[in-house]
């Protein structure tokens, strides 16, 4: 499959590609993604047409350029990468556009971050392979017309309600990745070690998947950093106490919260009363930008049920107090307490 680059593309080091499944049968869970788009892809293929275009979306690091890839890998068909906030202008959009060949799959990352006169130019080129837009200004402006080859679209998002309507509704299939089961997880972390061949037992294996918070690029990272720690501490073998003591050094706790993590509950319990505080506030107490926070630490406290969204801003549920060894105040009783405060 030839793969062409463009502006916004991520360099990636030969072991990350072998870590990443080429086939949609080696891609490991996430079955109701992987049935589906199985599918869509056989009968696109039964049809000889494109399929129809594609958008991904879930937290940071479960599949989503990899599934990109898949797809193109799966169609036969060339891939070419590019990412919202590299594409600047209306004309940067039609070039690429005007560039693809008949089947393609344009993939674009960061979906939500296209601006909003590129984003237009896409309505037509999705609906009817057809490009339409305005060049010059004034009296010299005159709209362009071209057709373009059928491809499809691969969008991937963090943020899917931060993409327009109008976009949105122009995608045949919205596909959303779910953080891993444990046994999938297990899985993930065996066939990285296979093709990084490190020397390990299962119960090592397992410590690792049990503490990457359900997110493949976590255990290839902590599976990384246990490798590196096996061979300076021990004797270069991933056994179940080397992968506790590497994890542990690295500040990786039993369930994979990290110091971030245990800041930001600590923060929200010490500083708020447990909440309820808004995010931008809970962001300025621990010296981080709330869309971070958002995208990518929040998600798992909340699929842990530690936190809470609620219309008056982030709660520490029960839970996260527990699990930090916390006493919990009864919400009716934090409120009154401050009510008899005033
Ligand atoms: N189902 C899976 N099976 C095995 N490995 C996987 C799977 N999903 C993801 N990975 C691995 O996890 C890593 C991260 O995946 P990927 O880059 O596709 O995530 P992403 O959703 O695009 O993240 P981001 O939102 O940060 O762009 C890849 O290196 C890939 O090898
Ligand atoms: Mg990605």
């Amino acid at each position: 499959m030839a793969q062409r680059l463009v502006s916004g593309e991520l360099q990636l080091d030969d072991q990350d590609l072998s870590l990443r499944p080429r086939r949609l049968a080696d891609f490991v869970g996430q079955a109701h993604v992987k049935d589906n788009l199985g599918i869509a892809v056989q009968a696109a293929k039964m049809r000889g047409d494109p399929l129809d275009h594609v958008i991904i979306y879930g937290p940071p690091g479960l599949g989503k350029t990899t599934l990109a890839h898949i797809i193109a890998h799966e169609m036969e068909a060339e891939i070419r990468v590019t990412s919202g906030p590299a594409i600047e202008r209306a004309g940067d959009m039609a070039a690429i556009l005007t560039g693809l060949q008949p089947g393609s799959v344009l993939f674009i990352d960061e979906i939500h971050r296209l601006h909003r006169v590129v984003e237009e130019v896409l309505y037509s080129a999705m609906e009817d392979f057809f490009l339409s837009w305005m060049v010059g200004k004034g009296l010299a402006a005159r709209s362009v017309n071209l057709r373009i080859n059928p491809f499809t679209l691969v969008g991937a998002t963090t943020r899917y309600s931060l993409i327009s309507a109008p976009l949105r509704d122009r995608f045949g299939s919205v596909f959303r990745l779910e953080y891993y089961q444990p046994a999938d997880m297990q899985v993930i972390v065996r066939r990285s070690a296979q093709v990084l061949e490190i020397e390990s037992d299962p119960e090592g294996l397992d410590e690792v998947a049990s503490r990457s918070r359900g997110t493949p690029r976590i255990a290839n990272r902590l599976l990384k950093r246990t490798r590196d720690y096996a061979l300076v501490m021990a004797d270069n073998r991933i056994s179940g106490p080397v992968a506790q003591a590497a994890l542990n050094q690295i500040n990786v706790d039993r369930i994979g919260l990290d110091q971030s993590d245990h800041q930001l509950l600590n923060s929200l319990i010490d500083k708020f009363d447990g909440g309820p505080v808004g995010l931008e506030t809970l962001a300025a107490s621990i010296n981080e930008d709330a869309d971070t926070i958002m995208e990518v630490w929040e998600p798992y406290l909340l699929q842990l049920g530690f936190l809470e969204r609620t219309p008056r801003g982030r709660v520490a549920t029960r839970l996260a107090y527990e699990y930090l060894g916390r006493t919990y105040a009864q919400p009716d009783s934090q409120d009154q307490g401050r009510l008899s405060g005033f």
